[in-house]
């Protein structure tokens, strides 16, 4: 659906957009994934045609978008703020990119309700926009450009100035919408859960490059490198040492871990210059209460630091043998025990959950 090839943009001297090279398919939920600066909007705004590229191509359905005006482009764009009109109605608001469609008054009027009831504003269309709360304003501002039909919908943050729970709820609705509608929707966000949640693929960004494209579970899973796995969630790194790879599998020593074996899908080459490092989440090492046993390796470590959080605790618990201790989590269900800074602890891990970069 859409195509970027070899995409770069400068600002005058400034780099921002360097070699990007992606492809985004017809009806997913996309999201560009990155830090603050690293050219999201950017990129965002060359599908829209508000942003001229210095080289490459922008491709839609298989055309260049080289010279073509945003106007004439089969997409839209929902912007991070509102930009709703607080003088009109929410109907004039939702109609206005109809103002000049030869279609009847009755027939847009059935297209505004028709698009309010897609994003929960059904009899709304009365109401003064500027006595509409934040999350009702994005909800405007959503079907104002879901009425034009766009095959592509383009969102730039826009659940960024709505509080934690309404967020939470709005990432549910357009999950929702997008499934109900079944356009191509490209989402800009900072906010890596936000993007684990809603997206079929991700393109995490890092300083104007794809640093990796991937499902939500590969990324977590299998992070190409240690910025994605950092920006992703939490990691514990381990200085390691590779001792064979010859066969199938790569050998590897990690401190306190000792010896495991590593299937290629989990070994992340291009790292060699910080020497080997294994990678292991949080939740993939397990404490091991009294009669426990784990699934495959066990070792000792004593507990340094305890972070209760209600539903789950975070242990940093210092392997026997290791200079860093691990960061893990544990589901707090009844009659599990919290263990204490101090205590001992037997952990349960699994050499098929690591990911080593070399
Ligand atoms: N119109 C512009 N002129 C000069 N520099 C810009 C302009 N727009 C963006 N930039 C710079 O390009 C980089 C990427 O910006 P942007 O795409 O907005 O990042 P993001 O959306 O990921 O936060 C930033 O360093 C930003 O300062
Ligand atoms: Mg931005």
């Amino acid at each position: 659906m859409i195509e970027f090839r070899d995409v770069h943009k400068y600002y005058g001297d400034y780099h921002a957009l360097r070699g990007i090279n992606a492809t985004i398919r017809a009806g997913e939920f996309f999201s560009l994934l990155g830090p603050s600066g690293c050219g999201k909007t950017t990129l965002l705004r060359t599908i829209a045609g508000f942003e001229d590229i210095s080289s490459g191509a922008v491709m839609i359905d298989g055309k260049s978008m080289s010279g073509v005006p945003a106007n004439v482009r089969p997409t839209n764009m929902v912007f991070q703020s509102y930009a709703i009109f607080p003088h009109l109605t929410v109907a004039q608001n939702v109609g206005f990119g109809l103002r000049r469609d030869p279609m009847s008054a009755a027939e847009k009027a059935k297209a505004v309700d028709e698009a309010l009831e897609m994003v929960g504003l059904k009899g709304y269309g009365a109401r003064a926009a500027h006595a509409l709360s934040g999350g009702q304003r994005q909800r405007v501002a959503l079907a104002r450009a879901l009425i034009l039909k766009p095959k592509v919908l383009l969102l730039d943050e826009p659940l960024s100035a709505l509080d934690k729970k309404m967020r939470e709820q709005m990432q549910v609705e357009l999950i929702k919408l997008q499934r109900q509608v079944g356009i191509t929707f490209i989402l800009v966000t900072h906010d890596q859960e936000e993007a684990l949640v809603m997206s079929d693929r991700i393109a995490v960004m890092f300083e104007g490059q794809i640093a990796q494209l991937a499902d939500p579970e590969t990324l977590y899973r299998r992070p190409a490198s240690k910025k994605v796995a950092d920006f992703i969630g939490t990691m514990n790194f381990l200085p390691a040492k590779v001792l064979s790879d010859a066969g199938a599998t790569v050998e590897v020593e990690a401190q306190g871990f000792g010896r495991m074996s590593l299937a290629p899908d989990q070994v992340m080459t291009g790292h060699s210059a910080d020497g080997a490092t294994i990678g292991l989440r949080p939740e993939t090492l397990t404490i091991l209460f009294d009669g426990q046993t784990a699934s495959e390796r066990e070792v000792m470590g004593s507990v340094e630091e305890v972070v209760y959080y209600g539903d789950m605790t975070y242990y940093d618990v210092k392997l026997d043998g290791a200079e860093v201790p691990m960061r893990l989590s544990m589901r707090n269900v009844p009659g599990r025990p919290v263990l204490d800074r101090g205590n001992k602890a037997r952990l349960g891990w699994s050499p098929s959950a690591a990911v080593l970069f070399r």
